[in-house]
């Protein structure tokens, strides 16, 4: 038996440290709080993406008295995305949230069903990954290598095969 151990990398910074495109994807997923449909939480989550043309998709997150029927913020952007333009990449991907007494300090990891969804459009984009920015009002995080560094062993198309190796023996 041996042991294997992983690197996940991230950038850690304050939104002023950021390019003008990554603090414009930013704004769009702060704007994208403002169609938050939350009453059940109280919790706001806005997302934005940008297309390898650079337009825009924002996302918010939608909740429903049936809890399960909700939807998160980056699952209806990235969907979004995928219904309308099938075939642009996605560049990068912003997230940012907020209560009732502002945006959140330290940034809101996205779920683990977002973070699945999220590797399936990097598939979909033919193995790009996408640029994820969690916003936070004192700290963001950059991570640039895409949704691998934040979904270790990924179930994905490739599992259902049989002679298919995990991701990490590819890394
Ligand atoms: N939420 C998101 O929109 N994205 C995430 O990645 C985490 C959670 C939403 C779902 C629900 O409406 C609220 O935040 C509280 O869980």
């Amino acid at each position: 038996m041996k042991e294997v151990s992983f690197e996940y990398k991230m950038q850690v910074c304050h939104e002023d440290e950021l390019s003008v495109e990554d603090k414009q994807l930013i704004d769009a997923a702060r704007e994208a709080c403002k169609g938050s449909y939350s009453p059940y939480s109280g919790f706001s989550v806005g997302a934005a993406l940008r297309l390898s043309d650079d337009e825009i998709i924002k996302g918010s997150n939608q909740e429903n008295a049936a809890y399960p029927s909700g939807m998160c913020a980056e699952r209806v952007a990235l969907y979004q995305a995928g219904a309308i333009h099938p075939h642009k990449t996605i560049k990068s991907l912003a997230i940012a949230a907020r209560t009732k007494d502002g945006f959140t300090s330290h940034p809101c990891p996205p779920c683990g069903a977002c973070r699945q969804v999220m590797m399936e459009s990097e598939m979909r984009n033919g193995g790009t990954p996408i640029r994820i920015i969690l916003y936070g009002t004192q700290v963001c995080y950059i991570i640039e290598g895409g949704a691998k560094f934040l979904l270790p062993l990924q179930f994905e198309k490739e599992t259902m095969n049989t002679h298919s190796q995990s991701n990490l023996h590819r890394q």
